[in-house]
């Protein structure tokens, strides 16, 4: 199982998203949420926990509900897991889009992973990646409409689906249908965070 990541592909990733995706200096407003990059080192860390502990595995089906800028579907990918994201923002999709595969060009990742344009939450988006929103196996979100989220999972993935979400709460929310299995937290040093993350770990 890869639970360590090839560190040379992890700077590469690092490199590649702080030359062609700055950082925006505070949240920004999106259609439906606010769009805010989760720091990679901290991502890495989480990844690494969760393959450790075989709470997700190689090979599962990832969805990052709201994927921003694509740097935790790369990620995901980097780790064997198959990644697609759904993104509202239409600049965000292309920035998306131009990291994936700039990422697949440079070799650092071995496809070009699926990013959708649309809302989350509507089944109808997940057309576009041909993979229905129940055959995800690991949900993840940052913050954004997690509430409707978790229902969703709640209400239409298979048994066994996790749902993680990335969160600035130590205490983890109480979900009807999910059940809670574990949190992380995510303390490392990086330029942008000031304070703890936590990740909450969540199975149907
Ligand atoms: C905090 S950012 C996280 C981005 C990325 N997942 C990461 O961790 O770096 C949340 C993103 O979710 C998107 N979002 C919020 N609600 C959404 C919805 N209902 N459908 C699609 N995207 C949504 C926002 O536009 C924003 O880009």
């Amino acid at each position: 199982m890869t639970t360590m990541m090839d560190e040379r592909k992890f700077q590469a990733l690092q490199d590649y998203c702080t030359r062609n995706v700055p950082r925006p200096p505070y949240a920004q407003k999106t259609k439906f949420g606010t769009y805010l990059p989760t720091p990679l080192v901290r991502a890495r860390t989480a990844f690494e926990y969760l393959l450790r502990e075989g709470i997700i595995r190689e090979g599962e089906n990832f969805l990052d509900a709201g994927s921003g800028d694509g740097r935790i579907v790369a990620l995901a990918c980097l780790f064997g897991l198959n990644g697609v994201g759904v993104e509202c923002n239409p600049h965000l999709v292309e920035t998306s889009e131009t990291l994936l595969s700039g990422l697949n060009t440079r070799g650092i990742l071995n496809r070009t992973p699926r990013i959708a344009y649309g809302d989350f939450l509507q089944d109808n988006t997940y057309q576009s990646l041909s993979l229905p929103f129940e055959e995800a196996n690991v949900v993840f979100n940052y913050f954004n409409n997690h509430l409707d989220l978790a229902r969703k999972v709640a209400r239409q993935s298979r048994a066994g689906t996790r749902f993680l979400l990335y969160d600035w709460e130590k205490e983890a929310c109480v979900f009807n249908g999910l059940e809670h299995i574990a949190d992380i937290t995510l303390d490392e040093s990086c330029e942008e965070r000031y304070r703890d993350d936590y990740l909450h770990v969540y199975i149907k």
